[in-house]
């Protein structure tokens, strides 16, 4: 079941990261040490910014995603922070997290989803473009001092995948 984050939920979204950040270093700009040094005040605010659904599964926080304002693009927002449990992998709790970002998207009238990702993480770049994100050419590096890991950039272009996602986003939650 995806629930979306609230306030006060700070404590629940420190828990996850740090794990998605220990677990899957190489994937996110963030690291586990910057990240285990912020404060409550500060994961709170990321939940008041940043719109956050995680996986809830027996009880427990086991993926999530969420989405932010793209940076120079009106129209466009970011999937980011992307992680599934080990334990919950291979039977679509992404989907199901990225279809919930794409709603959120749609909500506030975005025409495109961009994210980046690791050139070597394949898992990730063949559920993204399953789900309909396409390679746009552009290129860029994890902040330094990694700045050795690639990444890609994808867009998903919202008006042209409505029914597949939102297909896929049932059968992933099911
Ligand atoms: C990428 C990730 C979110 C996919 O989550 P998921 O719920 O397993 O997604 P899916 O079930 O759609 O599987 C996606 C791909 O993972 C691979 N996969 C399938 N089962 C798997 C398993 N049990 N364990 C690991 N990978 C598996 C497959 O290549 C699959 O693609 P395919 O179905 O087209 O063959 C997850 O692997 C993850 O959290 N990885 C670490 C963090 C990360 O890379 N985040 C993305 C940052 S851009």
């Amino acid at each position: 079941m995806i629930e979306r984050l609230r306030r006060g939920d700070g404590a629940r979204l420190r828990a996850i990261r740090l794990r998605a950040l220990a677990d899957a270093p190489e994937a996110f700009g963030s690291t586990l040490a910057e990240s285990e040094a912020r404060s409550v005040v500060e994961w709170e605010a990321q939940i008041e910014a940043l719109p956050t659904f995680v996986w809830r599964e027996g009880g427990a926080d086991l993926g999530m995603v969420r989405g932010a304002p793209h940076d120079s693009d009106l129209d466009a927002g970011y999937l980011i922070s992307m992680w599934v449990a080990p334990e919950a992998r291979g039977r679509g709790v992404a989907d199901a997290l990225v279809g919930e970002v794409v709603a959120w998207a749609r909500g506030r009238g975005l025409r495109r989803l961009v994210l980046d990702v690791g050139e070597h993480n394949v898992p990730a770049r063949r559920l993204y473009g399953r789900l309909g994100f396409v390679a746009t050419g552009g290129t860029g590096t994890l902040p330094g001092p990694r700045t050795h890991l690639r990444e890609v950039e994808m867009v998903m272009e919202l008006a042209e995948s409505r029914g597949s996602v939102t297909a896929r986003t049932v059968d992933g939650a099911g």
